[in-house]
């Protein structure tokens, strides 16, 4: 009988789930005060919750308890002497209201005994974070007694999911919006349209959705990268995509702020708007849609029509920040057109870039007139940053560094770590995910304050970090959980926990959540499987050319200079993604062209050489290598040449060139020829060596 009681005593992870033996030290993200106290206090159908709240912030706890807790509240207006599970609000209305950009009005206190559960905070949001950790404590009914003290590091904690390329159904993101809850995130950043379709129902332009939302395919690589782009309307049979109507926008933002999660909505402007030139082609330079993805800057209809869209938003979204895209415009187009060139000649602008900042000034000064604040990605510091705008840093910390200092308020997502659209294991073993490679590691290390920036700007103007799930090549609820757990508990961590305890504690806990989060229900990856990084980049690779010279007869990028001259020689070999600064990128003409000195003229019996290949990012395995050497650096002999005949559609590998002979020389060069211009060449290390080697791993 004591048994059915406990078994039907509810489970606080996940309505559905199956409760766990998580103990007080698993618990993401990790609170910045607790104290494991002695004994347990035992949860039952009987426990009555009491709080002293009232009004639409009881009915809002009431509903969130009664549905995934199943224990309804009962208001007490001195809970400190009543009930066992108490529930204590000390704020004003005011403060409960300011919570969101408030770390101390975030925080709470709790206290767990045999015979009680106190949580006191000064808002709903603390009362609600304080129940987060009751729930992460709970097991079989048990609670472990502690005392808490916790309150966040950072105000904005962010998970954007990209809900254009791929669309996803009002019921998945409620599951992932439960999930942020319960490791205490408070940002949903919903990417709502892109050039994969246009998804937010809006009333004064229906063919943003007849004609924008649908296309002829859901696959992205063949719709959008082999050129087969075309959209269709909505009722054309066999049509993917989808919006979202203003009604499910109402219930998504209230089942989030149920939850203390804000909704940030993005409208991309000018840029990446190919649906909307598609539905209304007039808003574009040339007037015809699959020709740029830009907006027409110059039309004073392209602003008209966005101020009436941020219109419709700001009525469904009553968050601070609207966030207005702003990223990769491809600004080609403007650099012809007529009315671009008027509004450039007439505002005195210098570039396209200056005539971006130009719109979003003005898109920046109509939200403010609305009372809202401009959020962009970091291309609007280009030209000239809108005076009040906010930045969210994507390709890497720079900007965000240089915004706050510059007194901007920022939020870091930068790409290299927080991206989940990246591999997060050898990519050769994966689905099919985006070229980086960002293990759990990397995300869970990244500082967003590194020490010497400690007490500047950047602390004073950071409001916190983000992951984004971009989903190209994510078509599945199933896979975009993978790609999210647990990556984002380590973002969890970071936003929340001031003195973090190192990634070897960290994994610890991951392990045991990630246990948890699939018996609730979510198809997380499982760490336990982990293989780590690539073999090959583990050590040092010792070869008879490490450090030796090397002179570039054709350049490598800026962007993907890595070591610079030392690079390929520097005997340190790239993991598995390209953005670590080991691979060095190729995009001129001549290839990779380049002759390593080895002092004085040497035996060569074995060089290898690795090229990366990953399709959606344009880097191709060379159509041919040539191994060269001579004895003057002038006069090449060939003695080898290699068409390694790789498909450019290749997914991912990484080509291990090699040859085995017998050659004699002091200088050896490699060259390599891309298959198409434009296509990058990247490779980590030339390794040479006297003797045969049996492998290429050091
Ligand atoms: C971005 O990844 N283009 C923001
Ligand atoms: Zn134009």
């Amino acid at each position: 009988m004591r048994k059915k009681v406990l078994l039907s005593a509810v489970s606080l992870l996940f309505a559905t789930a199956v409760s766990l033996p998580v103990a007080a030290q698993n618990i993401i993200p990790q609170p910045e005060n607790i104290s494991l106290m002695k004994g347990l206090f035992k949860l039952n159908k009987g426990t009555k919750i009491v709080t002293n709240l009232r009004g639409n912030d009881f009915k809002v706890l009431n509903q969130y308890t009664s549905e995934v807790l199943k224990h309804p509240l009962a208001y007490a207006k001195f809970p400190s002497k009543q009930g066992t599970f108490r529930l204590i609000c000390k704020g004003t209305a005011q403060q409960a209201a300011q919570a969101m950009d408030s770390v101390r009005l975030q925080g709470y206190e709790l206290e767990v005994t045999p015979k009680g559960i106190t949580i006191q905070a000064l808002t709903p949001t603390g009362l609600f974070y304080g129940l987060q950790t009751v729930r992460q404590l709970e097991k079989d009914g048990q609670i472990a007694c502690v005392k808490v003290k916790d309150t966040p590091r950072f105000a904005y904690r962010g998970l954007m999911i990209d809900c254009s390329r791929h669309f996803w159904t009002k019921d998945f993101l409620k599951k992932q919006i439960d999930a942020m809850a319960y490791f205490k995130l408070d940002r949903f950043h919903w990417h709502l349209t892109d050039g994969g379709g246009w998804r937010m129902e809006v009333k004064k332009y229906p063919r943003l959705t007849d004609e924008g939302s649908y296309r002829t395919q859901s696959g992205w690589t063949k719709w959008w990268m082999d050129n087969d782009r075309k959209y269709c309307h909505k009722n054309t049979p066999g049509a993917y995509g989808g919006y979202y109507t203003q009604e499910d926008i109402k219930e998504i933002v209230r089942y989030a702020a149920s939850r203390h999660i804000e909704v940030i909505p993005e409208i991309e402007m000018p840029g990446h708007s190919d649906e909307v030139v598609y539905a209304y082609p007039e808003l574009s330079c040339t007037g015809k849609p699959y020709t740029q993805s830009d907006l027409c800057v110059g039309k004073e209809a392209t602003y008209t029509f966005m101020e009436n869209v941020l219109k419709e938003t700001m009525a469904l979204f009553p968050s601070k920040y609207i966030h207005i895209g702003g990223d990769e415009a491809e600004r080609r187009t403007w650099k012809t057109c007529p009315d671009c060139q008027k509004i450039m000649k007439e505002n005195n602008l210098k570039d396209v870039a200056e005539l971006q900042s130009h719109f979003t000034h003005r898109m920046e000064v109509f939200l403010n007139n609305h009372g809202r604040k401009l959020l962009g990605w970091d291309e609007i510091m280009e030209g000239k940053l809108a005076p009040n705008a906010a930045v969210m840093s994507w390709r890497g910390t720079e900007a965000g560094i240089e915004a706050a200092t510059s007194k901007h308020h920022v939020v870091m997502a930068p790409q290299q770590f927080y991206y989940l659209n990246m591999y997060q294991d050898n990519p050769m073993e994966q689905p099919k995910a985006q070229g980086g490679y960002t293990r759990l590691d990397k995300t869970y290390n990244y500082e967003p304050i590194p020490a010497e920036y400690k007490g500047s700007n950047l602390e004073k103007y950071m409001d916190g970090v983000q992951a984004c799930v971009w989903t190209e090549f994510i078509a599945e609820p199933s896979h975009l959980e993978y790609m999210l757990y647990p990556r984002l508990l380590a973002l969890a961590e970071t936003g929340w926990t001031k003195k973090r305890t190192g990634y070897d504690n960290f994994r610890k806990r991951a392990v045991v959540n990630v246990e948890r989060l699939k018996r609730a229900g979510y198809n997380a990856f499982d760490l336990s499987k982990e293989k780590g990084s690539r073999m090959e980049s583990r050590s040092v690779t010792l070869h008879e050319a490490l450090n030796k010279p090397v002179t570039y007869l054709g350049r490598y990028a800026g962007k993907y200079r890595a070591e610079g001259d030392s690079t390929l020689t520097n005997g340190l070999r790239g993991d598995w993604g390209y953005l670590e600064g080991r691979w060095q990128g190729f995009i001129d003409s001549t290839g990779v062209d380049v002759v390593v000195d080895m002092g004085q003229v040497t035996d060569i019996r074995d060089v290898r050489v690795d090229f990366m290949h990953l399709y959606e990012s344009v880097i191709y395995t060379p159509v041919t290598i040539e191994l060269m050497v001579s004895d003057n650096g002038k006069d090449f002999k060939t003695i080898d040449t290699v068409s390694p005949g790789i498909k450019s559609s290749e997914d991912y590998l990484v080509y291990p060139y090699k040859w085995k002979g017998d050659a004699k020389g002091r200088y050896v060069r490699v060259k390599a020829l891309s298959r198409e211009k434009d296509a990058w060449i990247f490779t980590d290390e030339i390794i040479v060596n006297k003797i045969e080697r049996s492998c290429g791993k050091g």
